[in-house]
């Protein structure tokens, strides 16, 4: 039997008991035996033999938590300090309304927003705040608290605990839970628009997403500010927990054994050695498309021009800069199951770029760039006769009329499958980070929900899986 003396207890819980003691007139050996008696008398002197889960037995608040019962999914929610942490008890709500067991961190910046009394009513189980509170380390430390848990979901994830995370901080419990985890972390980012937009935020993004890191939001709309708007709201409780449910689903690799290839960024076509012609691509799709594919088990090869990009965790890049360097390391990677042609490719190149540069010379014409037409990758692959993948996807990039551009495209290209999106000014589809698929087969077209290129991805990897699973 496991004995503990008060000589072991932290100092201020030492303090507490000492004044309660003295309050009482006994000695401190005699509080703790009150208590201890006190405490069996509410339990009515039983043991229980197996807990009511939380939220399905109206019982009244408990004061020892309840741990997961085996077979739960476990969420370790992190609550980070801006104005949506508010959002974050409704979240824990939603979550156990799905019959999840939720525990939760607060940073000491949430605190300043919500209180661990909140959280703990919630969640009914103890909340966690202090990576130095040798109570909680003695009990839960931060190892078991990364351990003990199938997704860790960070909501608000606020600027300054994205960039602590890309640089593998752990200053605080939050922190040192994340970096002791091996368990998928879903981050709800909220924030002012102009923090989300800053190059620092979008560099830590882009490097947690290459990490591996799951990202649902932020959305668009009103901020806490009076008259402020923009890209920068948490996403809403039910969305992030819909996510959730959907990352602690059992992960099965859909696509393991499989080759996947994907074209993915702009290509430069030179005009001299100095200049060259380029578009707008930035690369994301084809990434985030890639690393999915990884992520399902693929081995894949992302065949990428020029990006801005970390490379995504799990695939072999290839580095090219022009189309038909393009289409010279798509050939030298065939075979393969699936070959999806993200790839925003010149159509056309400078005929004859100039060896050295060209030189403005005072009153001399303007030069002459004649242009020739670059090879159509997406349509050799689809139209070869040997080691055709047995899955070739496109992308058509329109600015009007997008499903019958598509529809017409599928046709000329010879592939199986096309994601159409708008990308007029407006939609600010290129280069941004969410996107607007419509998919269009031989036989019909889907519209999917705005959702976030990594979005876009995932569904797009789990429906490449399921036609492959049918042709198998
Ligand atoms: O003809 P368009 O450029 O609209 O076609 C878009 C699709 O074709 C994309 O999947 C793109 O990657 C692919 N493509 C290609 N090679 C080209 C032009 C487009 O693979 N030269």
């Amino acid at each position: 039997m496991a004995s503990i003396t008060i000589r072991q207890l932290d100092e201020a819980l030492k303090k507490k008991l000492r004044l309660r003691a003295a309050r009482n007139g006994r000695s401190m050996e005699d509080e703790v035996r009150t208590l201890l008696r006190e405490a069996a008398d509410e339990i009515g002197g039983e043991i229980p033999q197996k807990a009511a889960r939380p939220g399905k037995a109206a019982s009244a608040p408990r004061r020892a938590p309840i741990p997961a019962a085996e077979g739960d999914r476990r969420v370790l929610l992190i609550v980070g300090g801006g104005i949506a942490a508010y959002k974050s008890l409704d979240l824990v709500r939603r979550l156990k309304e799905r019959d999840i067991f939720v525990r939760c961190i607060l940073t000491k910046a949430a605190q300043e927003f919500i209180t661990p009394l909140s959280a703990g009513t919630i969640t009914g189980e103890r909340v966690f705040t202090d990576l130095f509170d040798p109570a909680h380390e003695f009990d839960v430390g931060h190892i078991r608290l990364a351990r003990e848990c199938d997704l860790i979901v960070v909501a608000p994830a606020t600027a300054d605990l994205m960039a602590k995370l890309a640089g593998g901080r752990a200053d605080d419990l939050a922190t040192a839970a994340l970096l002791a985890t091996s368990a998928t972390v879903l981050l709800a980012p909220a924030m002012n628009p102009h923090m989300w937009s800053n190059k620092a935020t979008q560099r830590n993004f882009a490097q947690l997403a290459a990490d591996g890191f799951e990202f649902v939001g932020p959305n668009e709309g009103e901020m806490a500010e009076a008259n402020e708007r923009g890209v920068g709201r948490m996403a809403e409780p039910l969305e992030i927990a819909a996510v959730a449910e959907r990352l602690l689903a059992p992960q099965t690799l859909a696509l393991a054994g499989k080759h996947v290839l994907v074209t993915s960024g702009p290509t430069h076509e030179p005009i001299d050695p100095v200049r060259y012609i380029a578009n707008r691509s930035s690369g994301k799709q084809g990434n985030a498309i890639a690393l999915a594919a990884a992520q399902a088990g693929a081995h894949v090869t992302l065949i990428s021009g020029p990006v801005n990009l970390l490379d995504p965790a799990g695939a072999s890049v290839i580095k090219v800069e022009t189309a038909r360097e393009m289409l010279k390391a798509v050939e030298r990677a065939l075979p393969a199951d699936v070959a999806i042609f993200a790839a925003a490719v010149a159509d056309w190149r400078v005929a004859n770029a100039g060896a050295q540069k060209i030189k403005k010379k005072a009153g001399q014409a303007t030069p002459e760039l004649p242009l020739v037409e670059n090879p159509d990758i997406l349509a050799t692959i689809a139209k070869r006769k040997s080691q055709r993948p047995k899955l070739v996807i496109g992308f058509a990039a329109e600015t009007e009329n997008v499903v019958a551009n598509a529809k017409a495209k599928l046709a000329s290209k010879g592939c199986d499958w096309i994601l159409a999106n708008d990308v007029s000014p407006k939609t600010g589809i290129m280069g941004g980070d969410r996107n607007t698929i419509t998919l269009v087969t031989a036989t019909a077209s889907e519209n999917w929900p705005t959702q976030s290129k990594e979005g876009v991805a995932r569904m797009l990897v789990e429906r490449i899986a399921k036609e492959m699973a049918r042709n198998d």
